[in-house]
């Protein structure tokens, strides 16, 4: 049976050492990404293929795996995630364009990350609190009644606590 050809361009001896600890090596895939995603903070391609090469499988079962479970991360996270509720109670009061406002804020769009490695956008199924819509999270706080004027105020204020952290 024909085998993409695995090239591995680093090492990642935290994820030798968990292989090694593993009973049930047959079954060792999933948690390998798990480990992997804890460690790294998502599912690189690199770590793809040498989580692959490890176990001796096609690089693509690895990409379908990673991608059929939605716990896997294969982009890089920012140290903000903003999420944009699209729930019907906030979808009616206008939520899409205070995402569109965020996207154009920090000029991605949903599911990117920043190059800055600053900020996630995201949307988000109803938070429970629908009261406040449109509701926007950033980490676990919860902005309410937000309009996409407040978009930029919400950055900034994020980069206010970035730029401190720095200082
Ligand atoms: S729909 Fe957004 S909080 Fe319920």
């Amino acid at each position: 049976m024909a085998q993409e050809s695995v090239e591995v361009r680093e090492s990642y001896p935290e994820l030798d050492a968990f292989y090694d600890s593993l009973s049930d090596k047959n079954g060792a895939l999933i948690p390998m990404l798990h480990r992997a995603q804890g460690e790294y903070g998502y599912l690189s391609q690199d770590v793809q293929l040498y989580v692959a090469h490890k176990l001796g499988v096609p690089a693509s079962k690895v990409y379908g795996v990673a991608t059929f479970y939605s716990l896997f991360n294969l982009e890089r996270k920012g140290q903000y995630k903003i999420n944009v509720c699209l729930g019907t109670a906030c979808y009616v009061r206008g939520s899409e364009a205070v995402l569109e406002a965020f996207e154009k804020e920090l000029n991605i769009k949903r599911s990117e990350t920043t190059s800055d490695g600053l900020f996630t956008l995201a949307s988000i199924r109803c938070v429970g609190a629908c009261g406040l819509a449109p509701v926007v999270m950033v980490g676990e706080k919860v902005y309410g009644r937000v309009t996409p004027d407040d978009v930029k105020g919400i950055v900034d204020e994020y980069l206010g606590k970035a730029g401190e952290g720095n200082g």
